[in-house]
């Protein structure tokens, strides 16, 4: 197998065509690997055959460029991955309403594998997930149809990294861990990742449960210093003390500093989940993860916290919440991208309009919410919002904008220029000089 990957002959499926896999399944299409992206969702395997992004920051002609040169194609038919010589499980992991985890999208594709498991194939996972689940779920899954791993086929736990939106990295530059479920699966998958990234910034790690644990503690690490933030923003509050220029002034220690930002809750499909699968797996081992089940906690908390601040901020202007409009700037659940899913925006707005206000939403990145929209889940609760064009009337007809998101797109100046009141959770506000301008509020 390393001869046919170094000359590019192995045939390549991606399970999973969303933020992660679709990204990935480029990358070795335009390196010239032939690559097939199987995905149930009949919509995305018809949108890439048409040679059509539904990810903000890939391009058609980023798609078009390998569908024409039949480097890439993509399917609803399981079938395909019979001929397949590496396979990418690159599916969802979410939690359950309980925040418990969720691994039948690994399950249901790992035996969907079995049933067409080709000898000496490669199997990576990609899904973030709980350590353990490489050789406690995928591994037997597998080997049900009587292959053995290490000798019939070859797995791999690699989480990926991936950071959407993000303009300085991108997969070929960001190092990939890996975590061979033996010797010899370590080594083919180093050999194929070392096609698309640069060999030294390839980490080869003992085991898959290194692998997942080290995915996790990345997130994890990023929930408990934003709940930190989020905790210290609720004190300076109280001791009207600037938590922004705070952080601004500790980030000039160019040592054992590092800036973290508080914000209107964490979202997406990581940060808000993935601690979950951790704390859950503990409980197996009689242990309770204290710091993340109490940062979690606080972040939960930053969407009710920016209400209050939209409800003080009102109460000054002589206003209730309830009748009120407000203009929800941004719905994604971080700059630059069109994912909504688990926004905080969305929890925000979720309790403004519980609250009688009346909320419209102005997002570049995403036109519609709900059935609108091709791709867009609700999962907030949220019935009905709608969008809104961004214009001086907009604004002016507002008694309320509350900045949610930090696209850069967003005119920040004349949004303040125009409003009569803005919230901003960002801070995207604090180099702004217009003259007239509406009253801001910071969180
Ligand atoms: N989005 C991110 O920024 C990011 C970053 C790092 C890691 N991750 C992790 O990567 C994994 C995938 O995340 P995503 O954001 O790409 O999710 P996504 O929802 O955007 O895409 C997953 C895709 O998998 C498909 N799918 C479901 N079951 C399948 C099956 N049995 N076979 C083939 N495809 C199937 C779905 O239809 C969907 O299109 C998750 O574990 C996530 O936590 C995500």
């Amino acid at each position: 197998m390393k001869a046919q990957i170094d000359k590019k002959q192995v045939q390549i499926a991606v399970m999973g065509l969303g933020y992660v896999g679709l990204p990935l399944a480029l990358e070795f299409a335009k390196s010239g690997f032939h690559v097939m992206g199987v995905d149930p969702d009949k919509r995305k395997s018809r949108a890439i055959i048409q040679g059509k992004s539904y990810i903000s920051d890939i391009e058609d002609s980023d798609i078009k460029q390998v569908v024409n040169k039949g480097f890439l194609k993509a399917t609803s038919d399981f079938s395909a991955l019979s001929d397949m010589d590496v396979i990418f499980i690159c599916v969802p992991t979410p939690f359950s309403k309980f925040k418990e985890p969720d691994v039948s999208f690994i399950i249901d594709a790992s035996r969907r594998i079995r049933e067409f498991l080709k000898k000496g194939a490669l199997i990576i996972l990609e899904s973030t997930t709980y350590p353990g689940t490489t050789e406690e779920i995928v591994l037997p899954i597998l080997e049900e149809g009587g292959l053995k791993c290490g000798k019939d086929f070859f797995l791999v736990f690699s989480p990926e990294r991936v950071d959407p939106g993000n303009k300085h990295f991108s997969i070929r530059n960001t190092p990939k861990v890996i975590g061979g479920v033996d010797k010899q699966s370590a080594a083919l998958a180093k050999r194929l990742y070392s096609q698309i990234i640069a060999q030294q910034l390839i980490i080869e790690v003992s085991n898959p449960r290194i692998a997942e644990m080290t995915k996790l503690l990345e997130n994890i690490f990023r929930s408990v210093n934003i709940a930190l933030i989020n905790e210290l923003t609720f004190l300076c509050d109280r001791m009207n003390i600037d938590i922004w220029e705070v952080i601004d002034a500790a980030s000039s220690k160019p040592f054992g500093f590092m800036p973290f930002y508080p914000g209107p809750g964490v979202g997406g499909h990581c940060i808000p989940v993935d601690p979950y699968y951790l704390s859950w797996k503990a409980r197996e081992y009689d242990f309770y993860t204290k710091f993340i089940e109490m940062s979690a906690e606080i972040n939960l908390n930053m969407p009710r916290y920016v209400v209050q601040k939209i409800f003080e901020a009102l109460n000054e202007d002589g206003k209730s919440i309830s009748g009120s409009k407000i203009l929800a700037l941004g719905i994604a659940f971080k700059k630059d991208i069109n994912d909504a899913r688990n926004s905080p925006a969305l929890k925000v707005i979720d309790e403004l309009v519980s609250r009688g206000a009346n909320v419209v939403y102005h997002d570049p990145f995403i036109k519609a919410v709900g059935n609108g929209s091709e791709y867009f889940r609700v999962e907030s609760g949220v019935g009905k919002i709608t969008s809104a064009r961004m214009s001086r009337k907009l604004l002016t007809e507002q008694d309320c904008v509350c900045i949610l998101v930090d696209h850069e797109c967003f005119n920040i100046p004349f949004i303040v220029k125009n409003s009569k009141l803005i919230v901003d959770t960002r801070n995207v506000t604090k180099n702004v000089k217009v003259s007239g301008g509406g009253r801001i509020v910071k969180i």
